[in-house]
C-alpha cells in the first residue's frame, strides 16, 4: 500500500465537527489520540491502537497552557509540528486536529472541570496541584469537540489515565477510553517527550527508574514486606543521584493506599528528578 504524502490538518472546531460527521458511519468509528505534539514511538503506538480498532484516527496536537503551572516548562515544551506531521503520515493516521490557543480558550473562557478524588491522592497532584484540572478541562473539550467514539491514552501517565477514565464515567461521556501499554526504549526507559531534556549522563542513568520499579514489583509479588521494598527502592535511587518525589504502591483503580496486603489490583508508581528533568513511570503488580 502506498503511503500518502499529506494528511488533513483541521484547525477549527467547526472543521473538526464537519470532518467527523462526514467520515462517521455506523461501522466506522472515530478514535481521538490527544497529544501535545513532540511525538515519539509511544504516541505512534496510540495511533496504531486506534487503527487496530478499525477506527478513523484523529490526532490532536495542542500544548495546553491550562495544565502548566507558572514556572513549569510551557514555554520550552518542544514544538515539532513538521516532524510530528511526517510521523503521523507514516503511521497512517487520518487527520490532525491542530487548533490554536484562541480557538480553545477564546476571550471570556471561564468554565473548568474539577477532577475527582483520584486527582487528590498525593502523587502527581502533590507537586502539580492545578495540573489535572487543566487536563480534565482540555480533554473534556476535545471529547465534546470531536464527538469521538474512542479516546486512546498511554499508561505511562497512569494517574492522568485514571483521572480521565473517572471523568468520562462519572459525567456519562459517550466515549470509550482505550488504555495502551507504555512503550519503552531498549534499556526500559519509558518513552516520553521530556526525555529529550536529558543529557547523555542523565540518559544513561534514567533506565534505573524502570529497573528499580521492576525489581520492587517482583519483590512484592514474591511476598516481601511492601514497606521495606519501597524503602530499599527509594534508597537505591537516591544513592544513584535521583531526587525521589514518590515511590508508592497504590490501588490501581482508586490510586489510594491499599488497606490490606491482599488488596488487588495494585500498582507501583514513581516520580524522580534527575538533573532538572522529572521522570514518571509505573508498573502493575
Ligand atoms: O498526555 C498529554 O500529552 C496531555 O496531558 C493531554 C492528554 C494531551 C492533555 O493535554
Amino acid at each position: 500500500m502506498s503511503v500518502p504524502l499529506s494528511i488533513l490538518i483541521l484547525k477549527s472546531i467547526s472543521d473538526l465537527r464537519k470532518h467527523v460527521s462526514a467520515v462517521r458511519q455506523p461501522l466506522h468509528k472515530v478514535a481521538l489520540v490527544p497529544t501535545m505534539g513532540a511525538l515519539h514511538a509511544g504516541h505512534i503506538e496510540l495511533v496504531k491502537q486506534g487503527l487496530t480498532l478499525g477506527a478513523h484516527v484523529i490526532v490532536s496536537i495542542f500544548i495546553n497552557p491550562l495544565q502548566f503551572a507558572a514556572g513549569e516548562d510551557l514555554s520550552k515544551y518542544p514544538r515539532t509540528f513538521n516532524a510530528d506531521q511526517a510521523k503521523l503520515i507514516d503511521a497512517g493516521a487520518h487527520a490532525i486536529y491542530f487548533p490554536d490557543v484562541n480557538e480553545m480558550y477564546p476571550p471570556g473562557f471561564d468554565v473548568t472541570i474539577l477532577p475527582g478524588s483520584v486527582a487528590r491522592v498525593g502523587l502527581e497532584d502533590a507537586c502539580r496541584p492545578t495540573h489535572f484540572q487543566g487536563v480534565t478541562t482540555i480533554v473534556a473539550k476535545l471529547f465534546m469537540q470531536s464527538g469521538a467514539d474512542y479516546a486512546v491514552f498511554g499508561k505511562k501517565d497512569f494517574q492522568q489515565l485514571q483521572v480521565v477514565t473517572h471523568m468520562a464515567r462519572d459525567l456519562n461521556m459517550p466515549i470509550e477510553i482505550i488504555p495502551v501499554t507504555t512503550l519503552r526504549e531498549k534499556d526500559g526507559l519509558a518513552m516520553s517527550s521530556r526525555n529529550i531534556y536529558l543529557n547523555s549522563e542523565e540518559r544513561a542513568k534514567a533506565s534505573l527508574l524502570y529497573q528499580t520499579l521492576s525489581h520492587a514489583a517482583q519483590s512484592i509479588r514474591q511476598g516481601q514486606p511492601v514497606e521495606s521494598v519501597l524503602k530499599y527502592a527509594v534508597k537505591n535511587l537516591s544513592d544513584y543521584g535521583f531526587e525521589v518525589g514518590y515511590f508508592e504502591v497504590r490501588n490501581a483503580n482508586t490510586l489510594e493506599k491499599p488497606i490490606d496486603k491482599n488488596e488487588r489490583p495494585i500498582r507501583l508508581l514513581a516520580a524522580v528528578k534527575i538533573g532538572t528533568t522529572r521522570l514518571i513511570d509505573n508498573i502493575g503488580i
